[in-house]
């Protein structure tokens, strides 16, 4: 592949996702392309970069997908997780007691891991929610990793990684060398693909959203536009989590540090504490 052919790719790629592809990554565009162009009748990666343009949407579509990294893990980090038990849930469910309403939005979900970590949370500290409803909705941008993710079947090298064993021995069987996450758990995630450069519309209002490393793939604009997009989804008083590489500098100033690292909240929740109010109904419902 030539530096025009890898231009055309890497055009397309930042069009259709966000990803920036740098120079560096011709290889890895390369070797993840290949099957691509072989499955659908291009002779090479580079027949398949001058016509990406004119492919048909399947085509588009899988070219997008192969170059997300979906790099994911049970628990990943921990700290979002140990945030999640000790002050996003407490503090969310109280805030709610009226609504009798939270939902949780994971926004990369990639193949599941994270967001049924936050289930396992949720039905460990069952009684600080109890009398109220919990939605958790997980996407991602990649339809093989959401499809991945709805199945709930993991090798057991994915569930050695961040799961303690007896989450393990809680919430999944075993089927052969897998491990399939429980029905109890899939109830409560809803997966659907979602592109963060698209349109928010229909996806409704959040106490909580998750939202870890995805944004360090994107320019400074996107990331702009990505989170100042992310806040109006938002509840005032809600919550954000970024990955430990991410951050919400550059951004238009919606979010603000609270407790901790990587855990944000829209400024507005700041100014509604200081003023000793709660969150006015209209807007916490
Ligand atoms: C490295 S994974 C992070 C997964 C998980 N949040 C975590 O921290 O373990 C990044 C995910 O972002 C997704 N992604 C990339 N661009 C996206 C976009 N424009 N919209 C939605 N998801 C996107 C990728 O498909 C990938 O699954």
């Amino acid at each position: 592949m030539n530096s025009e052919e890898f231009e055309k790719i890497s055009e397309f790629v930042q069009k259709s996702s966000g990803i920036v592809l740098s120079q560096s990554k011709e290889y890895l565009v390369d070797s993840r392309l290949k099957p691509i162009a072989e499955a659908h009748g291009y002779e090479d990666v580079s027949a398949l970069a001058r016509g990406l343009m004119l492919a048909p949407e399947a085509v588009k579509l899988a070219v997008t997908d192969a170059m997300t990294t979906n790099e994911t893990f049970f628990f990943r980090d921990k700290t979002p997780f140990k945030l999640f038990e000790d002050v996003i849930l407490p503090e969310v469910a109280k805030a709610r007691r009226s609504t009798g309403k939270i939902r949780i939005w994971c926004a990369a979900a990639s193949t599941g891991q994270e967001p049924y970590s936050i289930a396992m949370l949720l039905l460990k500290h069952k009684r600080l929610w109890a009398g109220l409803s919990v939605e958790i909705m997980a996407t991602d941008l990649s339809p093989s990793a959401i499809e991945k993710a709805k199945q709930g079947r993991y090798t057991q090298f994915e569930v050695q990684r961040g799961l303690p064993v007896e989450l393990l021995v809680a919430h999944f069987t075993q089927d052969g060398t897998h491990w399939i996450v429980s029905d109890a758990i899939k109830r409560m995630v809803k997966f659907s693909q979602f592109n963060l450069l698209g349109n928010y519309g229909s996806i409704g209002v959040f106490d909580v959203v998750y939202c870890r490393n995805v944004l360090i793939y994107f320019d400074g604009d996107t990331k702009r536009q990505v989170l100042a997009s992310v806040r109006k989804v938002m509840k005032p008083d809600g919550y954000l989590v970024l990955g430990a590489a991410d951050t919400v500098i550059g951004s238009n100033g919606e979010f603000e540090r609270a407790a901790a690292r990587g855990l944000y909240q829209p400024v507005e929740a700041r100014k509604l504490r200081e003023g000793g109010q709660d969150v006015p109904s209209a807007l916490a419902s």
